[in-house]
């Protein structure tokens, strides 16, 4: 069978994301081709409610049910799908790098008409958007009452099931403790946890883990999770935050947070991990773009914090895990993992991604650049 993806804001993670994934569960999968926007993949059938919470890049899936392009066989498609509506339907199109979807809302009105059902064709509420938001989408219950069609090319797809970010919100804003300077995005940190190949079971390290948002997110996909941080209080939100998760989502796997700086990690932790991921201390808060000697001043400081790491991190990796990190930039000075040390080589994806993958923080000033390593032996 074969599926749209709608990719999020960072398509090229969302890519690898899905990627590894697929590989880290041995799913027959086949990224066929892809856009900035849709990715259109081969896929088994899956428990795909399950897929899209569990993956943070994807905005929706949608199942393809005509790929000819044929005007005839599109509108022998349409008016045979299936639809349990008896009175009125909401429905809304959203195409990318194609010329159907005029002639689909044609099919569609013509046989509503006949059909004798009300149709509403939704428009997003903002001007500026091109097609409805996830959270329009679920406010007007499209996927369950109605009906929500994305084109990509010749592929003709009804979505199937939608990122929700009302979960996330809900997530982000009634965890105990939050510390924005501090916080990883909650999208970010899942994708992150995904490119790892973390899965079921397997178990997973931060070891600058602040308050807790990569091992949360992980937690969710039943991983279960190590966390580190030098800062007591850090340690104390962490623990504090992953225990109302926990209860709140019923989950069974483990967690463990140690008071302890990760450049010695390996006296704490005893036991190997399946993957590191982690979002490590990146320095002072910066208001303006620093200078070239301040630069050099602030990464003079984070070397040796990171190469300590990342020895460390070589330890205590599997042979076969993986480390996700990501690295700050300051100016036109990356603070490149594989420069620091010897012990890693850069992960090699099967689709055209280029890593390290930049990564854009609205209002901030550093650079940062997602890279997936794996220990040399
Ligand atoms: C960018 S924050 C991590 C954010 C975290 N992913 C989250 O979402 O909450 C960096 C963290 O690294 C911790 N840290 C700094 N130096 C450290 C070290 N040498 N070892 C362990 N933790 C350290 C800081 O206390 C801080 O909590």
């Amino acid at each position: 069978m074969n599926y749209l993806f709608v990719l999020g804001r960072d398509p090229e993670l969302s890519l690898l994301e899905l990627e590894c994934y697929f590989e880290a569960r041995n799913i027959d999968y086949k990224i066929i081709e892809y856009s900035n926007e849709v990715a259109l993949v081969s896929l088994p059938k899956l428990d795909f409610s399950r897929l899209i919470k569990e993956i943070g890049g994807t905005i929706k899936i949608a199942e393809i049910f005509s790929d000819s392009g044929n005007l005839s066989e599109i509108e022998h498609s349409l008016n045979n799908m299936k639809i349990d509506i008896d009175k009125r339907l909401d429905y809304a199109i959203s195409s990318y790098n194609s010329s159907l979807q005029d002639f689909i809302r044609e099919i569609l009105k013509e046989r509503f008409r006949k059909e004798k059902i009300k149709v509403f064709y939704k428009k997003p509420a903002r001007k500026t958007d091109r097609f409805l938001t996830p959270s329009e989408i679920i406010n007007k219950k499209l996927i369950e009452n109605g009906l929500d069609i994305v084109v990509y090319k010749n592929n003709i797809a009804r979505t199937i099931v939608i990122f929700n970010p009302f979960e996330y919100q809900e997530r982000d804003l009634k965890r105990p403790k939050k510390d924005f300077l501090k916080t990883t995005s909650l999208r970010i940190a899942r994708i992150l946890v995904n490119l790892s190949y973390s899965k079921e079971d397997s178990t997973l390290l931060d070891s600058f883990c602040g308050t807790g948002t990569i091992l949360q997110e992980a937690l969710l996909n039943n991983i279960n999770v190590i966390g580190v941080d030098i800062d007591r209080k850090s340690v104390d939100h962490s623990n504090e935050n992953l225990k109302w998760l926990k209860s709140t989502y019923n989950t069974s796997k483990k967690f463990s947070i140690y008071p302890g700086d990760s450049t010695s990690m390996s006296q704490i932790i005893k036991t190997k991990v399946d993957a590191i991921v982690t979002e490590p201390y990146m320095g002072p808060f910066l208001k303006n773009i620093p200078s070239r000697q301040e630069s050099e001043f602030i990464a003079s400081k984070l070397r040796p914090i990171y190469t300590g790491f990342l020895i460390e991190a070589h330890k205590l990796l599997k042979k076969n895990g993986k480390l996700v990190i990501i690295m700050p930039k300051f100016g036109d000075l990356l603070m490149d993992p594989l420069r620091l040390t010897d012990l890693f080589n850069i992960y090699r994806p099967r689709i055209s991604v280029k890593l390290p993958i930049p990564y854009i923080l609205k209002n901030s000033i550093i650079e940062r650049y997602i890279y997936v390593l794996e220990p040399k032996q």
